[in-house]
């Protein structure tokens, strides 16, 4: 089963914001958490997509507003990209994790069945975006967008073709780009002596993005 049957027949970002709440697709929602919809500019011409809320995300209900999300507005700036005009979303509008022996919500990787239930939902809101950039944060995202065929490490900084979903049958297809680059929580978690290394590829290929853009 997928989301599909809780996706509204025609909606703007909003109304699938609202919708997402109660999306019941998978077990996730089950935890007790709130769905975290995607959020920028309807007019974005760049879109990123990250894998899922993480646990600040999830408490506040937006995407990317963590310690990921912070460092990802840093790369950002860096790269001459605004955050104002972008929209950020995830893979996964849930957040899985597992619980320690303490309250702390401990982060889990979604599983393939988990992005499966929830692709409707991505693949409605690029269909209303229709950008020209699609950034894609890590593996699981890579997972959703672009299938198994890639890989971040070998992959990462290059523009690939990348159908945007359409939310008909009879819609033309539109073909724009993917720039896959590694998850900011990937940056976050490499060891001190190599992190600013693994913030500058960031920032590096965030600049492709840039650069396609201008
Ligand atoms: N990690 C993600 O992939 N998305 C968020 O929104 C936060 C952290």
């Amino acid at each position: 089963m997928d989301a599909r049957q809780h996706l509204p027949r025609s909606a703007d970002l909003s109304t699938l914001a609202e919708a997402v709440r109660t999306c019941t697709a998978c077990e996730l929602h089950e935890n007790g958490t709130r769905a975290v919809f995607g959020e920028g500019r309807p007019d974005a011409r760049l879109v990123l997509v990250g894998e899922q809320p993480g646990d600040v995300e999830e408490r506040e209900g937006h995407p990317f507003v963590g310690p990921a999300g912070k460092l990802l507005n840093r790369a950002m700036q860096d790269a001459g990209l605004d955050r104002e005009h972008a929209y950020v979303t995830n893979a996964v509008k849930h957040f899985r994790f597992t619980r320690g022996s303490g309250p702390r919500r401990i982060h889990a990787t979604p599983e393939v069945r988990h992005i499966e239930a929830c692709r409707p939902w991505l693949n409605a809101e690029l269909a209303l975006l229709n950008p020209e950039v699609v950034v894609v944060l890590g593996a699981t995202a890579v997972r959703a967008l672009l299938g198994n065929a890639y890989r971040v490490t070998r992959d990462r900084g290059k523009l690939l073709p990348f159908e945007v979903p359409t939310n008909g049958e009879d819609a033309a297809v539109h073909t724009t780009h993917a720039l896959i680059t590694t998850h900011p929580s990937a940056v976050l978690r490499t060891p001190p002596d190599r992190k600013e290394e693994a913030y500058q590829a960031l920032v590096h290929d965030l600049t492709v993005a840039a650069k396609a853009l201008a």
